[in-house]
């Protein structure tokens, strides 16, 4: 059956710790020098319709490393940017690659293009989810903690793309989250009535970011203004000035807390450069294991 990866809501709890068992797996032989082929003769579409670092570099060395290769097509390359209808892109796209890892805006560019397409359409970030990036963060977690579901992890911050999928991944995995936020600055109502009406322990949206990081095991920050919001970053630098992950505020945590971010980081705003750079903050392992759970995903999505 054909599976596509539009958010977290589509999986299950075993479904969810699957990628990461395999991630961990997969990263485990790499390590060994271990050759992988599973993809070989497969060919997957990148359209970025934003700019991406991590994403699109451990999307494509990740499909290099199961064996496959990669087209990667901007936001400019396209006939999307002269209004071709998605519904037409996606049949043709399908005739040409085994599947579509797609960046852009809207979410409903990802529903329209997984509603028509033939071969399975990732999410590589929306205005609304990051799934795959909360997926590898997942992994980090339990690599450095062991697990995920007995932790309580608190995101500091916008109510963003990234926080949206973390609530998704609390309720379905069932592990406690606190969100701190500023007023008007709250994840997707629907996304958080709809993860509350399922999940089997709290998930908290407080204003207050030292009540949020009190007994925290995971801290979580991401950039006050996401891409697509860059006129909005003064006004919001003042807005959000309170919820900075910095020294005092790790003060209030409990001293084995990690500190998560998905980068890239602005330093000074959402984080201190001495939080980012403490032996606390994992944010370069988990840009590396995007790689690794990119290569989880791919696998099962290509090969079901
Ligand atoms: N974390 C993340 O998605 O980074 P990029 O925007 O560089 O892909
Ligand atoms: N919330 C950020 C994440 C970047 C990886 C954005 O959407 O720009």
């Amino acid at each position: 059956m054909l599976h596509h990866l539009e958010s977290l809501q589509e999986f299950s709890e075993d479904e969810l710790l699957a990628f990461v068992n395999r991630a961990i797996t997969l990263k485990e032989e790499r390590l060994t020098g271990a050759q992988h082929q599973q993809l070989a003769g497969k060919t997957v579409g990148l359209i970025f319709e934003k700019v991406s670092t991590r994403t699109r570099v451990s999307f494509e060395s990740a499909m290099y490393g199961l064996g496959g290769q990669v087209i990667f097509l901007s936001g400019r390359d396209t006939q999307l940017a002269r209004s071709e209808p998605l519904k037409d892109m996606a049949r043709v796209m399908s005739r040409y690659v085994d599947g579509l890892v797609v960046r852009t805006f809207g979410q409903e560019v990802v529903t329209e293009l997984a509603k028509y397409a033939s071969v399975p359409v990732i999410n590589a970030l929306t205005d609304l989810h990051h799934p795959c990036q909360i997926l590898s963060d997942i992994m980090t977690v339990v690599e450095k903690k062991g697990d995920i579901q007995s932790l309580k992890v608190a995101w500091i911050g916008d109510g963003n793309n990234m926080a949206n999928s973390w609530i998704q991944a609390a309720a379905t995995l069932g592990f406690e989250l606190v969100l701190a936020c500023p007023e008007g600055y709250a994840p997707d109502s629907e996304i958080f009535e709809e993860a509350l009406g399922r999940a089997v322990k709290p998930i908290t949206l407080l204003r207050n970011p030292e009540e949020a990081v009190a007994g925290a095991d995971v801290i979580n920050t991401d950039v006050w203004a996401s891409m697509g919001q860059e006129e909005e970053q003064e006004a919001r630098a003042k807005i959000f000035a309170p919820y900075q992950v910095n020294s005092e505020l790790m003060a209030k945590a409990p001293a084995d807390a990690i500190v998560l971010h998905c980068l890239p980081a602005h330093r000074e705003e959402e984080i201190t450069e001495t939080v980012l750079e403490s032996a606390q903050c994992v944010a370069f392992d988990q840009a590396e294991n995007k790689m690794h759970m990119h290569k989880a995903i791919l696998e099962k999505l290509l090969m079901p």
